[in-house]
Formats: C-alpha cells, sequence, structure tokens
C-alpha cells in the first residue's frame, strides 16, 4: 500500500461521530492526527477550541503578491447505524478493487486529505506553492457547523482569503469533471405530540382519546399536497424559479430520472409535478420526515395507545429561502394542524441557507481549467441537493466565493452503510489541489 494510501486508512479509523457525545474523544484525537499530519508537511496548524469539537486552521508561510486559497472541509462523519449493513467494520478501512469502504471516505475526510497531499506533494517538489494556502477544516459539518460562524466573524484576519475551495460535493460520473455552482440550504426541526398522560389500554380507550403516533401522522400527511408541492403557507413565497439555461443545461446531462431510480434502488420516482429529478434534487426545496417514533416498537404486537409521539423535519431551500422563516413558517403551520385534543411542542433545529454562485466569475474558470487538467474533458455545470451550511456564511463574513469541486461518485454512499472513495478519485484529488493552486495563481 503506498504511503499516502496508509496514512488516509489512519484518519478513517477515527470514528468522528460529531453528533454523538460518546465519540466526543474521537473527534479531538482525529483532529489532532490531522493537525499533527499538517505540521508534519511544514505547515504552521492549530486546532483552535469551541464550545463543542475543535476546529482546525493551517497555513503556508504568507507570501506577498500572491493571491491566498482558503480550502474547507471537515473531520466528522455521520452516524454508523444501521451497523448490521456494512459489509466491512465502518473504522476499518476495507480496499475491495478500487473502493476504499470506511465511514467519512467520501464524507469528507478523502476529499480534503487529497487536497493536503496535494499540498504535501507541491512542497516536496517545489519547496513552495504558487499560492498561500489555509486549511480550515472543522469537526461539525455534520450537525450544522454551530461554532464554525461565529469563529469566522472572530478570526477574520486569521482566514483573510481571496477565494474559498471546497471538495465535499459530487460529481456526475466516474471521470466527468463536474463543477457545483449551487448547494440547497437546510433547516430542521423536531415536534412531539403529547396526548394522555401515560400509555393507554388501546381497546379499553381506543377510539375515545387521541393517539399521538396517529395524530403525527396526520401532520406529516398535511406537509404535501397531491401533487408534491408543500403546503406550508408562505413556503414558496421567496423561491427563485429556476433560469430556463439551467433546465436546458441538466436536460442535456445523462438521464437524471433513470439515474435516480438506479442509486436509489426505489421502485419509483416521487416528487413536485412539473420537474424532472434533477430540478427536484437541485433546484426544489423540499419538506422531508428524517425520523419518526411513537407506540411499540419492539417484537411482536402490544396493544397501546403511546403517550406521546415525534418526528423529526427538515426542509432543503433553495435561493431566496431565509432559514429562520421557513423555520417559523413551519412551526406556525405544525400548531395549526394539530388539533385541541393534542398538544404540540416544536423544538426548532439547525439551519444554514442556500448557495449559489457564478461559474463563470474568473476564479470559477481557473476552476473548470483545474478540473479539465485533473480529469478530461469540459466540466459540467450542477448544482447540488446537499448542503454545506457554512458556505454562504464564508461569503458573508469573508466576503469569497467558494469554487465546490467535489470528487463524489453516484454509488459512494455516503450518509449510509458502505460508504466508499475509490483510489481513482483520492489520487485525482491530489491532482486536483495542484492543478487549482497553479491555475488560481495565473
Ligand atoms: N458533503 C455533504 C453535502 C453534500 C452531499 C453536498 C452531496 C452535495 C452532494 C455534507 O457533508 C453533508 O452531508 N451536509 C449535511 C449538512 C447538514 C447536516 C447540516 C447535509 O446536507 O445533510
Ligand atoms: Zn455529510
Amino acid at each position: 500500500m503506498s504511503p499516502h494510501l496508509a496514512e488516509f486508512f489512519d484518519f478513517l479509523r477515527f470514528p468522528s461521530i460529531s453528533t454523538d457525545s460518546r465519540h466526543r474523544d474521537d473527534v479531538r484525537r482525529c483532529g489532532e492526527f490531522l493537525a499533527n499530519k499538517c505540521r508534519s508537511m511544514g505547515l504552521g496548524a492549530e486546532l483552535h477550541e469551541t464550545p463543542g469539537h475543535p476546529i482546525l486552521v493551517a497555513r503556508s508561510t504568507p507570501k506577498p503578491g500572491r493571491p491566498t486559497v482558503l480550502i474547507y472541509g471537515h473531520y466528522d462523519v455521520q452516524p454508523v447505524d444501521p451497523v448490521s449493513e456494512w459489509a466491512t467494520p465502518p473504522f476499518e478501512p476495507t480496499l475491495v478493487g478500487d473502493k476504499i469502504y470506511a465511514r467519512g471516505a467520501t464524507d469528507n475526510k478523502g476529499q480534503h486529505f487529497a487536497h493536503l497531499l496535494g499540498v504535501e506533494e507541491t512542497l516536496k517538489a517545489h519547496g513552495d506553492l504558487p499560492v498561500n494556502v489555509i486549511f480550515l477544516i472543522e469537526g461539525e459539518e455534520e450537525i450544522g457547523s454551530p461554532n464554525l460562524a461565529p469563529f469566522l466573524a472572530t478570526h477574520r484576519d486569521l482566514l483573510k482569503s481571496d477565494v474559498c475551495a471546497v471538495s465535499d460535493t459530487g460529481m456526475i460520473g466516474p471521470g466527468i469533471p463536474t463543477m457545483t455552482y449551487g448547494l440547497r440550504g437546510i433547516a430542521c426541526l423536531e415536534f412531539k405530540i403529547h396526548g394522555p398522560v401515560r400509555d393507554l389500554h388501546s381497546g379499553v380507550y381506543g377510539g375515545a382519546v387521541p393517539n399521538p403516533a396517529t395524530m403525527v401522522s396526520r401532520i406529516i400527511a398535511s406537509l404535501h399536497d397531491d401533487q408534491g408541492r408543500i403546503r406550508i403557507p408562505g413556503f414558496y413565497d421567496r423561491v427563485v424559479p429556476l433560469e430556463s439555461w439551467e433546465r436546458e443545461m441538466w436536460a442535456s446531462l445523462p438521464d437524471g430520472d433513470a439515474a435516480t431510480l438506479e442509486e436509489t434502488g426505489a421502485p419509483g420516482l416521487w416528487g413536485e409535478a412539473g420537474y424532472t429529478s434533477l430540478e427536484r434534487r437541485w433546484g426544489r426545496p423540499t419538506a422531508e420526515v428524517n425520523g419518526i417514533g411513537g407506540g411499540y416498537q419492539g417484537e411482536g404486537s402490544k396493544t397501546v395507545i403511546g403517550r406521546e409521539a415525534m418526528a423529526k423535519l427538515s426542509f432543503r431551500l433553495v435561493p431566496d429561502q431565509n432559514p429562520q422563516e421557513i423555520l417559523e413558517l413551519a412551526a406556525a403551520h405544525l400548531q395549526s394542524v394539530c388539533p385541541p385534543s393534542c398538544r404540540i411542542e416544536v423544538e426548532l433545529g439547525h439551519w444554514g441557507p442556500a448557495y449559489v454562485m457564478d461559474p463563470h466569475s474568473p476564479y470559477g474558470k481557473a476552476a473548470q481549467r483545474a478540473l479539465t487538467r485533473a480529469f478530461s474533458g469540459e466540466p459540467r455545470l450542477i448544482r447540488e441537493g446537499g448542503s454545506i451550511p457554512i458556505i454562504q456564511a464564508i461569503k458573508d463574513t469573508l466576503g469569497v466565493d467558494s469554487l465546490l469541486l467535489g470528487l463524489a461518485l453516484p454509488d459512494c454512499q455516503i450518509h449510509s452503510p458502505n460508504e466508499n472513495f475509490t483510489v481513482t478519485n483520492f489520487e485525482a484529488g491530489i491532482r486536483l489541489n495542484q492543478a487549482l493552486l497553479e491555475e488560481l495563481a495565473g
């Protein structure tokens, strides 16, 4: 195994699950590993404490007269459950053919580690870089980056840069250079329905008292109409419609409906009428149930009316929806549809706005040239359905656009069992970093 790959495997072994407090020390150790890696390459690196997980800032010695490139990534990962559906242990990276299986392999350890190695290679070969580089790698992206936005505001000088580069998005297919010029935003909430004061016999009381699980289902059903449109009043008020050039460009990509069916294994498609799968995924807002619970979940049956039930929702947002406003509208809708026989409790969660940039700006064009060098052919220009909440904050606070040069393949299984990253893309990522820094210097 190459030294690069061996180091990458060591990085993947840290179970840096940011949402799970039992892994707090693992997240920190993972950050320390990365900081040490940066120091060994000759970068100045500091792990900054936050009320949550630490933020790594590592930089080359700044030289005047050259642009400064901020490279953002995250070393935290999503939980691994259901762990029984993994073919190999999630934190024991396993190479099968060209694929490295591990939680975080693609999202996002492999993608930003490739950038680090690109810088290491360039420094080894030339003793210098074509631009100044600052790595900003956080440990809380998967929980909405709660401490990074304030950190940006208090470290504006430290992070002063000309442009940001991020590999944390997808490619439309193997070897096809892909530049993402927009991301959906996100807004999360959780609600609980309280009914009777204790669990009840469903025969003795059923039919005469509200069943919280039924009410949660009815409330969830109220979120969409039969056309797949969201029924929360005001939800679409600020939505910027897709432009015709975008719809045409995406229509020229390989069939998104077929790809969506194939990638997901779903028996059929479902979504907002009047839009293709790619438009639904990249350019239209959604309301999703991410979790639902209530009543008896164990083996066999239990004739019970549970005293409470809950659901976790997230909304994916597009320009110019305001996440906080959407949360208020959603909470008001939930309150209004909850029947008086129950009590609803709504807890608002994390959020981040959508992002769009101009892919034809000078930096955007430089990024496209770098993609062509690392892969080959004209880059495809897409938006993505996923969210990277800090990207708009980087724009607002540091005043710079982010070049989203993703290396995630359609079958990389991020957030799912058997997440994987190809050695091919890991190596392409190293070349992409080198080409990008050269193109940005020019
Ligand atoms: N890398 C993803 C975002 C992503 C995935 C963008 C695929 C484009 C294509 C990122 O790590 C992620 O999962 N973000 C979360 C953010 C949330 C937890 C605040 C997401 O989108 O769910
Ligand atoms: Zn993720």
